[in-house]
């Protein structure tokens, strides 16, 4: 069952509170993310409980974006964030120490990763990884950083001062996710078996892109420097 079925009515005031927004945060990023963290819990513990849990995070885990538009960028408080989810996960059907666990992993899912992570978290951290490896980054990058140039003439994506924060580039932003996620030295890697194996599908996709873009603008006369 996906998480519309498990949790209706949930599902349909997340969904109203997602009413106007598009792009990197709407409550179709939302769904896909729940769909991927039942399925990652399930493919690495075969557990029902935990996947319906860890869809139920991914389903509200666009909280923290939500109170943004109202405070601005990375300015949302985080008893607001709570306080949001909390009316959302009381309409669903779950005992209050399930709804700790996935207040819990909703509010550090962008957190590095720890011995101490609750096995909701680890599937939403990678299923919001996963989703946000798929190709539409590569359009949804462009409409963050409409003000930045789409590709950097001069070093490509080799910029020393380029960072995730402040990439410089359309592109260097779309660079960091196949680079980092599925480097296992970075804290932030995956950390399921389903979230490395599609994670690395889909870096070795954006990989690609990247790559043939380089050879590309080399065709046309680009030189970058090293
Ligand atoms: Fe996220
Ligand atoms: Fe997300």
């Amino acid at each position: 069952m996906n998480v519309q079925e498990l949790f209706p009515e949930t599902f349909d005031l997340v969904t109203k509170a997602h009413k106007g927004i598009h792009g990197g945060h709407d409550i179709h990023h939302a769904t896909r993310v729940a769909t991927w963290a039942q399925r990652i819990a399930m493919n690495e513990w075969g557990d029902q409980c935990v996947a319906k849990l860890a869809g139920l995070a991914g389903l509200c885990h666009n909280a923290d974006r939500l109170i943004e538009h109202q405070y601005g960028h990375g300015n949302a408080p985080e008893s607001a964030t709570r306080e949001l989810l909390t009316s959302w996960l009381e309409t669903s059907d779950i005992s209050v120490d399930e709804l700790e666990i996935v207040l819990s992993a909703v509010l550090n899912h962008g957190a590095k990763n720890s011995a101490n992570d609750s096995r909701v978290k680890k599937a939403l951290a990678d299923a919001d990884k996963v989703v946000n490896m798929a190709l539409d980054l590569i359009i949804r990058s462009g409409q963050l950083y409409h003000d930045l140039p789409a590709v950097d003439h001069v070093w490509f994506v080799n910029d020393p001062e380029a960072t995730y924060l402040n990439p410089k580039s359309s592109l260097k932003d779309i660079w960091y996710s196949p680079a980092e996620w599925v480097d296992p030295s970075c804290p932030f890697c995956f950390c399921t078996s389903l979230g490395w194996r599609i994670g690395e599908k889909r870096a070795q996709n954006l990989t690609d892109y990247i790559q043939t873009l380089r050879a590309q603008m080399e065709e046309d006369g680009i030189v970058f420097k090293e």
